[in-house]
């Protein structure tokens, strides 16, 4: 029986829900498979916990994740603690901690749903989000707090090697796919420096890629090409920030943020790496049970797929296809179903 330790962190609002759901499709999956087995420990860190003890992570608490498989992670945000308090408090420190810095979030539209473009079934995309630096690497600081000089920076950090591993990343990926096509996505017109080093690491490591396809489009431009030619898309690469809202494009176009997975990988596998829907605590629905555990489900697809059950990984994304066919809905896509309506349709496909 092989064993997987999984790291459960609901965190905030329908990241309690979405993982619960997840947990227990996971469970029904293992069980049907009989080949594995997840331990599961779950971890309280949320803003509840924080406004409690003045931190998310407790100390010694990395250490503690690091010995995990893989970590499954809800959502952390809430209405009564600074947004970038939880996520610099929680989210970042794992990330970057633990070196996740290939953030991978395909977006596709699944059977059964309706992308928001006539054109929506062209839709197969991965995007691949530098996620340990660049615009969300914490360097700057504020100067003359609160006096009428005050000044603050905010300043992106790209580092050859960082830019690199993410694009060797990208072009593994790529060359996988049957399209074997990559997108550079930068705006190395205005941003003269460092995505003016993403454009030329780009082609440096294309050289070794020579049966990918590449194209560099401005990130503008990019979400325009979404829009009028997502069929003309395959995967593409981008920076921490840029990839962060063509992320959020890509979900909203393949038919709702509410089905939209990610991993955030540590390649290496030096550290555990990280599941979570990209969807947020959404504390507008949270304890309605309409929350859409989709996005879990994908993601829990990813998780497995990474830690090397493959084919449970595919099964449950059938399982999933053969649910969002049905119409088996939950608000966000235009349906009437709970989150444990759908929860109990994956778990009879399965
Ligand atoms: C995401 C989210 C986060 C991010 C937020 C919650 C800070 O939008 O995972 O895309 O920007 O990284
Ligand atoms: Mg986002």
């Amino acid at each position: 029986m092989r064993v997987y330790k999984i790291a459960a962190i609901p965190g905030d609002g329908i990241g309690t829900e979405v993982i619960a759901a997840g947990l227990e499709v996971l469970n029904v999956l293992a069980d049907r498979d009989r080949g594995f087995r997840l331990e599961v420990e779950h971890f309280p860190w949320n803003s509840d916990y924080y406004l409690e003890h003045g931190h998310y992570i407790p100390a010694g608490g990395l250490a503690r994740l690091k010995t995990f498989d893989a970590i499954f992670f809800g959502a952390v945000g809430a209405p009564n603690v600074p947004d970038h308090l939880s996520l610099w408090g929680l989210r970042l420190p794992i990330c970057q901690g633990f070196d996740q810095y290939a953030n991978v979030r395909p977006a596709r539209v699944l059977p059964g749903i309706t992308s928001p473009l006539t054109g929506g079934a062209g839709i197969d995309w991965v995007v691949i989000r530098e996620n340990s630096e660049g615009e969300y690497s914490g360097s700057g600081g504020r100067v003359h707090q609160g006096l009428p000089e005050e000044v603050a920076t905010e300043t992106s950090v790209f580092t050859r090697n960082g830019v690199a591993r993410i694009h060797r990343f990208a072009f593994e990926l790529a060359q996988k796919r049957p399209r074997k096509h990559l997108t550079l996505v930068t705006k190395s017109n205005a941003q003269r420096h460092g995505m003016v080093l993403w454009d030329e690491i780009f082609y440096e490591v294309a050289r070794d890629y020579p049966e990918v396809e590449t194209q560099r489009i401005l990130v503008d431009a990019m979400t325009t090409l979404m829009v009028l030619k997502p069929a003309s898309l395959d995967v593409m690469v981008a920076s921490n920030l840029h990839a962060d809202i063509l992320s959020d494009l890509a979900a909203a176009l393949s038919g709702s943020l509410g089905i939209a997975p990610t991993a955030n990988l540590n390649p290496e596998r030096r550290f555990p790496s990280m599941f979570e829907p990209i969807h947020g605590s959404a504390f507008d629905i949270a304890g309605k049970g309409i929350a859409n555990p989709i996005a879990t489900f994908w993601t829990a697809a990813m998780m497995l797929e990474h830690i090397g059950e493959k084919e449970a990984g595919a099964r449950l994304m059938k399982a999933v296809e053969t649910v969002t066919a049905k119409k088996i809905h939950t608000p966000d896509l235009g349906g009437d179903a709970t989150t444990e309506i759908v929860t109990s349709a994956v778990c009879d496909a399965i």
